[in-house]
């Protein structure tokens, strides 16, 4: 039901304000720690704002290149990449593929070229600037651009936060879960003062959590002491179904619509939203006043697409602040 929702366009209740504006708006999915779940969220995050209507572009900004796979697209050394779009002088039309099977989303495929890309850039002028030079203009053509980052705190991924209005943080609920990430946050802290004000924290999500285990619970309460309203009331199970939808190409939603993994990004997409509506995420150095379920822009959506009993209108119950 929800994909025959989507398919319709754009969901009632869910507004266009970014598209009135006639700006996209740009998320980097960070975590330097390899293998917590970036790619698993920009892919399907893309797939679900893609699929209520809403033209999407994802950003496979990593060297290895995960995105681009999973989105079944095989490697290839003469298909231009993010690499064509960090050096400058290939336009973006040349670069940027369509992905049939969810229409109104486009991918911006990487290569393996783009390790030497981190070397390079080290040089290069205007540095930290290159993702987003390249994305001035696609955030006229698309509603939201996702960009999928690489395990690192180089400077593919510093270009990714300049880039960017928001930082979406997966974290996997496992032992160490937040090692790291105070580093990540520094960064960021850094980035915002020296080079992108404006740069928000879109929130922290909770991945691969097993309700079976004590330890991710003990996981869940860590990060949400530690990081309190930030974290996503959205935790995305471990399961079987996301770990697999990539060996075929597809976003969870065409692998399998039904199962949890897909309830759950939906869900995390329905939050993203509904921050959006809210203006979370711009002018991240003030925090933002209390929000009540009425004001829910979520609140008025299909059960189909609400999801379960954490849709939009908790998500719109809570209150965001900076992360400093
Ligand atoms: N919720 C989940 N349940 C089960 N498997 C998952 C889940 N999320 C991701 N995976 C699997 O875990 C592995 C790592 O996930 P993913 O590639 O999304 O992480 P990543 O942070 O992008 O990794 P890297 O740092 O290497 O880029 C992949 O094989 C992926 O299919
Ligand atoms: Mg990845």
């Amino acid at each position: 039901m929800f994909l025959a929702e989507l398919h319709c366009g754009r969901v009632a209740g869910l507004g266009a304000s970014r598209q009135e504006e006639g700006l996209g708006r740009v998320v980097a999915v960070v975590n330097q720690k390899g293998g917590v779940g970036k790619t698993t969220t920009s892919i399907n995050l893309a797939a679900a704002l893609a699929m209520t209507g809403r033209p999407t572009l994802l950003v496979d900004a990593d060297p290895q290149a995960n995105s681009t796979r999973a989105l079944g697209f095989p490697a290839d050394p003469d298909r231009p990449s993010i690499y064509d779009a960090l050096s400058g002088g290939t336009h973006a039309d040349q670069i940027r593929v369509g992905y049939p099977p969810v229409p109104h989303l486009s991918l911006v495929p990487s290569d393996t070229d783009l390790v030497g890309m981190e070397v390079e850039l080290v040089e290069a002028d205007e540095r930290e600037y290159r993702l987003k030079r390249f994305l001035e203009g696609e955030r006229e053509l698309f509603d939201h651009v996702v960009i999928d980052c690489p395990p690192s705190l180089g400077l593919i991924t510093i270009n990714a936060l300049v880039a960017a209005d928001a930082v979406l943080v997966p974290v996997q609920a496992e032992y160490l879960a937040l090692e790291g990430v105070s580093q990540l946050m520094q960064t960021i802290e850094r980035v915002r003062e020296a080079l992108n004000p404006g740069l928000a924290i879109a929130g922290v999500l909770i991945t691969m959590y097993d309700d079976r285990t004590n330890l991710a619970r003990q996981v869940v309460e860590d990060v949400r002491s530690v990081f309190g309203d930030q974290v996503f009331r959205t935790i995305v199970p471990r399961s079987v179904r996301l770990g697999e939808a990539p060996s075929h190409g597809q976003p969870i939603f065409l692998y399998d619509g039904r199962s949890r993994g897909a309830e759950a990004y939906r869900r995390l997409t329905e939050e993203y939203l509904s921050h959006e509506e809210k203006g979370a995420g711009q002018g991240a150095e003030q925090p933002h006043p209390a929000r009540t379920s009425e004001a829910s822009a979520g609140g008025s959506l299909p059960d189909a697409v609400a999801g379960g009993s954490e849709g939009a209108g908790a998500a719109a119950d809570r209150r965001r602040s900076d992360l400093a």
